[in-house]
């Protein structure tokens, strides 16, 4: 398996790249702690768990209709990992993309998510030129509602008990933005390579 080092976007802390096998421990370190997982589809994350994902993900390819493409956020004065965002481009219309995003924990609080997904909206519209993102939220994840108003997403329903989590039927808000929708603004992504 032969690794890339290629950036999709930069914003002014962040650098939004493939994932490397170097990440993994990282990587499960934040995806096996208990609070991270409350509101995601998985729990108990085990280390095989993450060293397959990380390994698939470091050769995978962004924009595949019917598949999901995991970004690496790290900080770019260090390249350390703090979190992924993904991209699952909708396998019957390419052109709408969903995204999903997770931090650690001692990352969270700073901004670094939404500045993570502003990197992303840019790389999806400008590079992919994509029409529309639309982005699921457990009802009860207030964080992550928070961060998707910020980055001036729009509520457009709400979807009852849409969501198997964790044993329990949850309701999701389905949040979305069109590319006619996008402004600049600051901590968006300087550029893209
Ligand atoms: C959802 C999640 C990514 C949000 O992370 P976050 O750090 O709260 O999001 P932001 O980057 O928008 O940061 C906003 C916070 O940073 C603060 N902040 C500090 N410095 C900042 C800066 N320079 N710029 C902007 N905000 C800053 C804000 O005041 C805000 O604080 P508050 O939460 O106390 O109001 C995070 O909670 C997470 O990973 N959760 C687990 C995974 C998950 O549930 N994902 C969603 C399902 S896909």
């Amino acid at each position: 398996m032969k690794e890339t080092n290629q950036v999709f976007a930069t914003t002014n802390r962040l650098t939004l790249r493939r994932f490397h096998v170097s990440d993994i421990e990282s990587f499960h370190l934040y995806r096996a702690d208990p609070e991270v997982a409350k509101f995601q589809s998985w729990q108990d994350y085990q280390y095989h768990e993450a060293e397959a994902f990380v390994k698939n993900q470091s050769t995978h390819h962004p924009d595949l209709p019917g598949t999901w493409f995991q970004f690496a956020i790290a900080l770019t004065e260090t390249n350390q990992l703090i979190g992924d965002c993904a991209l699952h481009t909708l396998l019957d219309e390419p052109r709408i993309v969903e995204i999903g995003f997770t931090l650690s924990k001692d990352h969270q609080g700073k901004g670094y998510a939404s500045e993570a997904v502003h990197g992303l909206l840019h790389y999806i519209f400008k590079t992919l030129g994509k029409h529309k993102v639309i982005a699921f939220s457990d009802v009860r994840n207030d964080k992550s509602i928070a961060l998707l108003e910020r980055v001036g997403m729009r509520r457009e329903g709400h979807l009852m008990q849409n969501y198997m989590c964790k044993g329990q039927w949850v309701d999701e808000y389905q949040y979305a933005i069109l590319k006619s929708e996008v402004h600049r603004r600051d901590g968006s992504a300087d550029s893209i390579t």
